[in-house]
């Protein structure tokens, strides 16, 4: 019986356990109600009485020595699947994706530090407007195009209330609350009814510049605009000041730059003409000046409104102006980084 329970001492200690199929093998084989250790114990009455003591003790000692192998190889496999499950330290930090700010966010904003720079002061106003601040303080006539319906939306007639077709209302509300000298750019989301293309749309941002002092003259126009196109496209670009009309500038020039998409070559951007329109601009009319209380004998002033899709879609060479609008997130992302 001694020689058989060494035997079974050897079997266990030469079982190899190493996952836990094999443990639950090791359990059946040996600890469970029918497995050797059990059946040794059994044989136990059988003994002769005066060896049982010994063999008691030995087959006790077996068992023990059976459960100390299966409770330690056990422990160490539920602390290795513990460890599968536990965060790792040590692994390196995952970054979160960083969003990136919209083209023409990031184009307002170096927009507004240009002319920060030049001592231009920020002014805003309603997007809600009425006749008057968009179109009669401005020197619009009576009969004017633009008071249409085509052009314009109203939100009720009689009395008029519309969205704003252009920042310059921004200027009048400017007159009513501050007297010269006034120097600021003024920038904002604009409506027209116009149908949805590739080149227009029926809302969009422009900057309306404004300054007004005693002895401002076209050349401080000229230099204001010349240097913003300078710092905004860098030193070569080429700006040119083309004669135009607006009713509430008298003399306007309409603001040309080298085309930045064909570089002169001709493009359907700059319509083969190697020139592209990036705002109007004049002198501010007396009438204006008048209807909004300044004295036309004492100040003068200069006025600009420039598009902001327009000179993004120059700055980085985007050709349709619908993908500003469309929430694409493979367009929008690649400006990640910019600011
Ligand atoms: N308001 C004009 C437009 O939307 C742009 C403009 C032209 C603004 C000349 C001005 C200016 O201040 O002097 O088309």
């Amino acid at each position: 019986m001694l020689g058989k329970i060494e035997e079974v001492k050897k079997a266990i200690e030469a079982f190899q356990i190493e996952n836990q199929q094999k443990l639950e093998e090791f359990r059946l084989a040996f600890l469970a109600k029918k497995g050797v250790i059990t059946d040794l114990m059994a044989g136990l009455k059988e003994a002769a009485p005066d060896q049982r003591k010994a063999i008691g003790q030995a087959l006790n000692d077996l068992k023990n020595f059976a459960w100390e192998k299966f409770d330690g190889i056990q422990s160490t496999m539920v602390s290795a699947s513990d460890s599968v499950d536990a965060p790792d330290m040590n692994l390196p930090v995952q970054s979160l994706p960083l969003g990136s700010r919209h083209p023409l966010s990031i184009v307002r904003q170096q927009m507004i530090e240009i002319f920060e720079q030049m001592g231009f002061a920020m002014s805003d106003g309603p997007e809600i407007e009425d006749d008057w601040h968009n179109f009669s303080a401005l020197n619009f006539p009576e009969n004017h195009p633009a008071r249409d319906m085509q052009d314009t939306f109203f939100v009720s007639k009689d009395p008029d209330v519309l969205l704003r077709t252009h920042t310059s209302t921004v200027q009048v509300r400017l007159m009513e609350k501050q007297k010269p000298p006034i120097r600021a750019i003024m920038p904002g989301r604009v409506y027209r009814n116009e149908a949805i293309s590739a080149r227009a749309h029926c809302l969009f941002h422009q900057i309306e510049g404004l300054y007004i002092d005693r002895n401002v003259g076209f050349k401080d126009l000229k230099q204001t605009l010349y240097h913003f196109v300078k710092e905004m496209f860098g030193p070569d670009q080429k700006i040119r000041f083309r004669p135009s009309f607006f009713p509430f500038t008298e003399p306007s020039a309409e603001i040309d730059i080298s085309c930045l998409i064909c570089n002169g070559a001709g493009c359907n951007i700059c319509k083969y003409t190697g020139w592209v329109e990036i705002g109007g601009s004049g002198m501010v009319d007396t009438n204006v000046l008048k209807a909004n209380g300044i004295d036309p004998e004492e100040f003068t002033g200069f006025a600009f409104g420039m598009g902001i899709e327009r000179t993004t879609m120059l700055r980085y060479g985007i050709r349709d102006l619908r993908l500003f609008t469309e929430n694409d997130v493979r367009f929008v992302s690649q400006f990640a980084g910019l600011s």
